[in-house]
């Protein structure tokens, strides 16, 4: 049953409350990402969900003023600060393909000479990572800066601790930045690469700040304070690999429950774009085996099909 179909901003609210309570009620969580040690203390049953429309108000259900470690999550702002930066050049060094693989697998590389399939899985957003320190000097400072910025969140930071434990269990990610530096698709040393990429993963941000972080590519490309960051046609751009690559080798069936450009992230948050109407965040730690939150993807199912926002 479709509960909301007008324009009203206020009928958001209902439509969360609807929902949280549906996700007590819904069993199997999923399990909090153990790979990295500082992920796997967080209760699965933590749930938060937020809605940010495009005039910053934002609604809120359960934890979503709750700081989670976003993760995969910053792969979509990073591709976002480098794409202002370099525009079509990016993707001559990173393609915009589903992968199909899981997200830290090194299998297409060799095949495909160093040229990862997409940013949103790791080898890709050690690329993006990497061709943004190039630019900047320093990718994930770029990268905090933003999302204070667009979320009005003066204190979101790094957490250091989730950062060591990444360094601490980070063979694969080193031996993926390793291996595009051999075919020359890497421009920084890899150490000073991977010190940046696990710093932005560490990224700290609750739901709110992170719906109100995304409301860029729901305004077509322009940031809170109306300047512009993305061309229409590369905001175009961006939600389309979310939507094609956003959640991994679960890209499709993401697709075919939520409808929306997604992206998820191994914190067990997941933000979402509703294309000039509205951006969504939720958050639930316990994963499925291909690293999406159980909960998250149940609660954005259910939110397109009671309110009818998707892109399809
Ligand atoms: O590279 C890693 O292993 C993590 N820090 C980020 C992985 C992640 O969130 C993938 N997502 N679902």
């Amino acid at each position: 049953m479709v509960i909301m179909t007008t324009t009203s901003s206020l009928a958001f609210q209902p439509v969360l409350e609807r929902i949280a309570e549906e996700m007590e009620h819904t069993p199997g969580r999923g399990r909090p990402a153990d790979y990295i040690p500082a992920l796997a203390a967080r209760d699965p049953h933590s749930f938060g969900m937020a809605v940010a429309e495009l005039d910053g108000t934002v609604y809120g259900v359960g934890d979503w003023r709750e700081p989670f470690s976003t993760q995969s999550i910053t792969k979509v702002f990073t591709l976002a600060l480098d794409l202002a930066r370099e525009g079509d050049a990016l993707w001559e060094h990173v393609g915009r393909e589903p992968s199909g693989n899981p997200f830290n697998s090194l299998v297409q590389l060799e095949y495909e000479h160093g040229i990862p399939r997409n940013p949103f899985i790791n080898a890709g957003a050690l690329v993006v990572t990497d061709r943004l320190q190039t630019r900047t000097g320093d990718a994930s400072g770029e990268l905090r800066a933003f999302l204070r910025a667009e979320s009005g969140n003066p204190v979101l930071d790094f957490d250091a601790e989730v950062a060591a434990s990444e360094s601490a269990h980070g063979d694969r990610n080193a031996a993926l930045a390793h291996f595009m530096a051999s075919y020359g698709n890497i421009d920084n040393p890899v150490p000073a690469l991977l010190d940046q990429y696990f710093r932005q993963c560490s990224l700290t941000a609750s739901c709110a700040d992170l719906a109100l972080a995304t409301t860029f590519l729901a305004r077509h490309g322009i940031r809170a304070d109306g300047t512009r960051l993305l061309t229409r046609s590369q905001a175009k751009q961006v939600n389309a690999v979310m939507l094609t690559c956003g959640t991994y080798d679960a890209a499709g069936e993401f697709a075919y429950r939520v409808g929306l450009p997604g992206k998820s992230g191994v914190g067990g948050g997941i933000i979402a774009v509703v294309p000039g109407r509205c951006t969504l965040c939720v958050w639930s730690p316990g994963l499925d085996e291909r690293g999406n939150s159980v909960a998250g993807v149940a609660a954005l199912d259910r939110f397109t099909t009671l309110t009818g926002l998707s892109v399809f």
